[in-house]
């Protein structure tokens, strides 16, 4: 959005978009969000705050509501009720996807959608410039700030010796990661994340966990993860979502010792997924 002013930090990322207010130290607040498909409360009276710059990782059930809640943040599912902010001022709840997308709301979903065809650096440049943008991968000529955009994502994501290389033949985690690049090159203050390691090497888990660190502190992260080993590695904050509602937050170890969230988990009949 050429209204946001961006400044650079230290790697050359323009991180900051001014317009988002989180003077308060939130990013992010739903509350009394209640959704309802044919009768039954899919989200129930929710309330959940994100901190700016921090790292959250969202665990429960299946059906508990996490990818619904996914829905409601980047606009595909509206809420009979409640009210989803952006910072201060910005009420999503007036926006469609695209406005909330390009508000800085980045969401990465299960599947890898990188264009197989096409090198690790055009899919950055495709996401940098969008397809009306995008004159044909030869004749694109990179302005240097761009360039320097693109390196610093390169190697904010692993994949600087891999610029060159087809999306296609690489490495299931590293498709992931250029995935991620690609959300990067949006410039979001938000990225929503569904199972970022499902299906990954325990090598390509650990790369996973230390870059979805590293976006922390200039992003808001929000991890949704049935892996707890992961969740572990990478989260300070817990929220366990169960029938809509938050059951419980906090640290991973007071959670696992809580009787009411093993029993959710244990009612579901399978410990933790
Ligand atoms: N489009 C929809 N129509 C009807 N029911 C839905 C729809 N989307 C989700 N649900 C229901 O809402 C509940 C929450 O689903 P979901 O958000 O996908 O849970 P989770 O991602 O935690 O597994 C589930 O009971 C699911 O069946
Ligand atoms: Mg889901």
């Amino acid at each position: 959005m050429s209204e946001l002013v961006s400044d650079l930090d230290g790697s050359g990322l323009r991180l900051r978009q001014e317009s988002v207010d989180a003077r308060h130290g939130i990013l992010l607040y739903l509350e009394e969000v209640t959704v309802t498909f044919d009768g039954f409360k899919a989200i129930d009276n929710l309330s959940l705050y994100i901190g700016d710059g921090e790292l959250r990782c969202i665990i429960g059930p299946n059906g508990a509501g996490k990818t619904t809640m996914m829905d409601i943040i980047t606009g595909k599912t509206k809420p009979d009720s409640g009210r989803v902010f952006f910072g201060q001022t910005i009420d999503l709840l007036k926006l469609d996807e695209p406005a909330i997308a390009r508000m800085g709301i980045g969401r990465k979903f299960q599947r890898p959608t990188v264009i197989e065809p096409l090198t690790v650096l055009e899919n950055l440049e495709l996401a940098m410039s969008g397809a009306k943008r995008f004159r044909g991968l030869i004749t694109t000529r990179l302005s240097g700030e761009e360039r320097d955009r693109i390196d610093a994502v390169l190697e904010k994501v692993g994949l600087t010796e891999h610029s060159g290389r087809l999306a296609g033949i690489l490495a299931h985690g590293q498709k992931q990661w250029l995935e991620i690049g690609m959300l990067l090159m949006q410039e979001p203050r938000l990225l929503l994340v569904d199972e970022p390691v499902a299906g990954m090497t325990p090598a390509e888990m650990d790369r996973t966990a230390e870059l979805l660190r590293s976006l922390a502190g200039s992003h808001s992260v929000v991890v949704v993860e049935h892996d707890m080993g992961f969740v572990r590695s990478i989260a300070d904050q817990v929220t366990v979502l169960h029938q809509g509602r938050v059951l419980a937050e906090g640290r991973l170890e007071e959670l696992q010792i809580d009787p009411m969230v093993i029993e959710v988990y244990l009612g579901a009949g399978d410990a933790y997924h």
